[in-house]
């Protein structure tokens, strides 16, 4: 049985409530400690576990969970600062997972903070190839925004429409990542976003100079493979004036792996 339906007040066409329910209950302020943005912007992290060698997948994307019960608590602690969690098509159907906020403690985190219970969950399908039989849309907790091009075709459209509370368009081929985030903020609320991959959209997102924290959990493991992902895919920076530059704010040694927190600089134009 699907979450949504045990939730008072949410009743059919889940959906369709679920967005009107939500969008008024996550336009609640965020803890001013939490570093929410004050521009027009969402406040983006984006959170990566890594191999030693800085892969987030093996070459044949079988194996992308090798981060101990810490990483997944980590993962979870910063769930709980945020109004919303962003993934790309393929890390949300390649693995078994619903972006949600995990456990009773992670949620009464959240109501301590100002934040409702559930962050709303957004993913990224430029083409519209997200599988409809994603984990993902088992789970009716929270609202789910799909961010889409004019590129996906109509029936397509009219599919992931019947599973996501709000499907955007946002670009003729490619996605607008600064429109697009100004439109979760202004329509949504959302003040603190996390993005969670994979390497495709992390890209995009650094790429559109829209990222302003990483973390990132260095695992004791070495994958290899000329295939196997990374943090930031995409056709990257090709001069080192161009990359983008962090600044190194925090680091934590726990039980042989290595968390750490890096502010994106701000290069002002
Ligand atoms: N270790 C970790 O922390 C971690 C975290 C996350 C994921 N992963 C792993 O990483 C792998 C997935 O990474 P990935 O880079 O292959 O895929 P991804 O970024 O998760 O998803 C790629 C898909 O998302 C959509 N997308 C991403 N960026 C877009 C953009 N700028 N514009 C429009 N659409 C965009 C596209 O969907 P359409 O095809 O519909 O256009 C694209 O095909 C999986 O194996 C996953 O399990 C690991």
């Amino acid at each position: 049985m699907s979450l949504k339906s045990k939730v008072p007040g949410l009743k059919s066409p889940p959906a369709k409530r679920a967005a009107k329910v939500s969008q008024r209950q996550v336009r609640r302020p965020l803890a001013s400690r939490l570093q929410p943005s004050d521009s027009d912007l969402p406040f983006v992290l984006v959170n990566m576990a890594m191999t030693a060698d800085g892969k987030i997948a093996t070459g044949n994307r079988a194996v992308a969970s090798f981060g101990s019960a810490r990483d997944h608590e980590q993962l979870l602690e910063l769930r709980a600062t945020a109004d919303a969690v962003m993934a790309g098509a393929r890390t949300v159907d390649t693995a078994k997972i619903n972006l949600g906020p995990g456990g009773a403690k992670f949620r009464r985190r959240r109501r301590q903070r100002g934040l409702v219970e559930s962050n709303v969950r957004v993913l990224v399908s430029g083409g519209g190839s997200i599988d409809p039989a994603a984990e993902v849309f088992q789970h009716r907790f929270s609202p789910i925004i799909i961010l889409t091009t004019q590129r996906t075709p109509a029936t397509k459209l009219r599919q992931l429409r019947a599973l996501a509370d709000e499907v955007k368009i946002c670009g003729a081929t490619e996605i607008n990542f600064r429109a697009a985030l100004r439109w979760l903020r202004a329509r949504w609320g959302i003040a603190r976003l996390i993005c969670e991959g994979g390497g495709e959209l992390n890209a995009a997102l650094f790429r559109a100079g829209l990222v302003d924290e990483l973390h990132l959990t260095v695992c004791p493991k070495v994958f290899g493979g000329r295939t196997a992902p990374t943090i930031a895919e995409g056709i990257g920076r090709l001069q080192l004036a161009n990359a983008a530059s962090l600044k190194m704010t925090s680091v934590r040694r726990r039980a042989g792996e290595i968390f750490l927190v890096f502010e994106v600089i701000r290069i002002a134009v």
